[in-house]
């Protein structure tokens, strides 16, 4: 895929209206009062809705909430994102009641010169996940350049992250720029030794990204769920732990690919096992495989926190997506805690993947000692993979 895209700073954007598309899909409390829990994703979008307003652009900005499958559902409502962007930015945002209705016809069409206005969430149209390139073009005839910052919604080739560039010319925003060239550039021409850190549950969502890193990386680590299924590959007991077991015969086949490419793959060697899923639960260490039934594998153990840390420590670049253990139980954190003060401590370039590798981070306060933290959960998974990002592919190359 050519990442190399025309960015905002690439086209003259002064007196025209410019349609947005950001990721404002953030955490909202689940009592409905419509408070986000984790505006970073709004803040990420600042710097090139402040450009675009500098240059004189009035700004159309729009985004998804959620999933309400093409019907209006009020507690989806972009309002609570409206309400928050003007106190960030300092100014009015003008909501509009309805994505491609007659408010937000009338209010685009109003629009002067440094104002901006959010349309509601775009998923409240049918046409949104389907591409419809009637929504699409209605999207685009309110504005005269598009402009993509939405790099958490590149993966979805739906109307306003991919069909509306069929209308209009279509550029990158900061956001997307900088997570194309940081992970882009990680991917394509690593600073080596380029050592892959994979955690999470299940090996069968991280398929993809284990098979394309094993083309580029020279260490891969596997922690998290997703180590029971590679454990139970090789004739180990896992007890209650998490297991994928149609997947058992491909974790083999990957230690074989591993093998036949020079490339170091690392499992636990220990592990810290629960008798319940629980915050609470009895814990103790045991030797990977040797987990008795009724016990479960929640966190990698101290000698594999040891040989992991070690593995990082002379890293060129280290990608890291998906937690080493249960981290949102304090008793099963030590792993993930380890992994990201070793990264935290390391020279390297360190890349955290969006999503619940993101939230540890933060969660365990390292988040402003690493390189990149990416602001796509799923985007950033499938640019791992190797796989086209529909809502990148549309923008202008250079
Ligand atoms: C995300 O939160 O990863 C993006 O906003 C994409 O959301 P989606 O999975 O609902 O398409």
């Amino acid at each position: 895929m050519n990442y190399n895209k025309k960015t905002v700073k690439d086209i003259d954007v002064k007196g025209k209206k410019v349609l947005l598309r950001c990721d404002f899909n953030v955490p909202m409390a689940k009592d409905g009062s419509g408070t986000i829990t984790d505006d970073k994703r709004i803040r990420a979008a600042l710097p090139t809705i402040q450009y675009l307003l500098d240059q004189g652009a009035a700004v159309i900005a729009c985004s998804h909430l959620g999933k309400p499958k093409g019907e209006v559902k009020p507690e989806l409502s972009l309002k609570p994102v409206a309400k928050r962007l003007s106190e960030l930015l300092g100014k009015e945002v003008i909501m509009a009641e309805d994505v491609v209705g007659p408010d937000a016809q009338a209010k685009a069409a109003a629009l002067q010169p440094g104002q901006i206005m959010l349309l509601e969430n775009t998923r409240f149209e049918k046409g949104e996940t389907k591409n419809d390139p009637e929504l699409a073009k209605a999207m685009a005839s309110m504005a005269q350049v598009y402009v993509s910052d939405a790099f958490g919604a590149v993966h979805r080739a739906h109307a306003s992250t991919a069909g509306v560039a069929d209308y209009l010319p279509a550029v990158s925003g900061f956001l997307i720029q900088k997570e194309l060239e940081v992970i882009g550039g990680a991917l394509a021409n690593p600073k080596r030794p380029l050592v892959a850190i994979l955690g999470g549950s299940k090996v069968s969502s991280k398929i993809g990204v284990i098979n394309n890193l094993l083309e580029i990386a020279d260490t891969i680590i596997i922690g998290g769920g997703m180590a029971y299924t590679f454990s139970a590959a090789q004739g180990g007991k896992v007890g209650d732990s998490l297991l994928e077991a149609d997947w058992e015969s491909y974790a083999n086949d990957m230690v074989k690919k591993a093998q036949e490419k020079g490339v170091k793959l690392l499992l636990p060697v220990d592990t810290v096992i629960a008798n319940a899923f629980a915050a609470d639960a009895e814990h103790k260490v045991v030797k990977n495989g040797e987990i008795p039934d009724g016990w479960q594998g929640l966190d990698i153990g101290p000698e594999t926190v040891k040989l992991y840390c070690d593995a990082v420590k002379d890293a060129g670049t280290v990608i890291w997506n998906g937690p080493m253990g249960v981290f949102e139980f304090p008793a099963f954190a030590k792993g993930t805690e380890a992994v990201a003060e070793a990264l935290s401590k390391t020279s390297a370039i360190t890349i955290i993947g969006g999503g619940d590798s993101a939230a540890a981070v933060q969660q365990l306060g390292y988040a402003d000692k690493m390189t990149h933290i990416s602001t796509g959960g799923g985007a950033s998974l499938e640019f791992m993979e190797g796989k086209e990002l529909p809502g990148v592919a549309c923008l202008l190359d250079k």
